[in-house]
């Protein structure tokens, strides 16, 4: 079975979809739980994922060095051994020692197009624009920001959303079904083996792997 280390700063939603399907869903008997890691020793993602049983580890990241602090991470996430780290609203940009310490085998999930859109406030983004249509992205991990190789793309339609509060609840439905079924195909060996070396590539792709 695949280790996931999946990391988050808040609520954790997409850690209770993830870890449900560890457990009952399309991850069982391809993935476990190592550990869920939080930089923000508060999050109540790391309350509730207590409750359902994980591991739990964080290390507070307020006014550290970016590169001394995911050295830290680096070193307590290998205690776990994982085999894949699983970013799952962790609102903090990863240097390049975190990047190279598990190349490949980062992924984020981000609620917007990342070829349109990166960064925070992508919800926001969309309702604002009033778009009729937005993009939720599974992609790995790369050293810029929001620009690593796309795995899988899902739309969601915002047509009559009219709250941003609505057009987050037809994303967060979308993100919380797409984040497991593309590490389910990722672990099967389904995804074509996409590495931040060939994400060039990867980016003059212009139609996303998955439509
Ligand atoms: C999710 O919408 C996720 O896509 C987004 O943060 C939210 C976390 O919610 N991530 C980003 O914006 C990354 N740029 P959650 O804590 O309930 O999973």
């Amino acid at each position: 079975k695949a280790r996931l280390a999946i990391l988050l700063s808040g609520r954790g939603s997409n850690m209770v979809a993830l870890v449900k399907a560890v457990h009952s869903g399309v991850l069982q008997n391809l993935a476990e739980v190592a550990v869920v890691f939080s930089n923000k020793p508060d999050a109540p993602g790391l309350e509730t994922a207590a409750a359902l049983g994980c591991a739990t580890a964080s290390l507070s990241s307020q006014g550290r060095k970016r590169a001394e602090f995911d050295a830290e991470v680096v070193e307590v996430l290998n205690q776990y051994r994982p085999d894949y780290i699983v970013l799952a609203g962790y609102m903090r940009i990863l240097s390049p020692t975190f990047i190279r310490a598990f190349a490949g085998r980062i992924l984020n999930i981000h609620p917007a197009d990342t070829h349109q859109h990166q960064g925070l406030h992508a919800y926001e983004w969309a309702f604002e624009n009033q778009l009729p249509e937005t993009k939720i992205t599974v992609h790995l991990v790369d050293e810029g920001l929001d620009t690593g190789p796309v795995l899988a793309q899902h739309p969601v339609d915002l047509q009559g959303a009219d709250s941003l509060a609505e057009v987050e609840r037809r994303g967060l439905a979308v993100e919380h079904s797409l984040y497991a079924d593309t590490l389910a195909r990722l672990i099967r060996g389904e995804l074509p083996n996409l590495t931040p070396e060939t994400a060039t590539a990867a980016e003059t792709t212009p139609e996303p792997l998955v439509p």
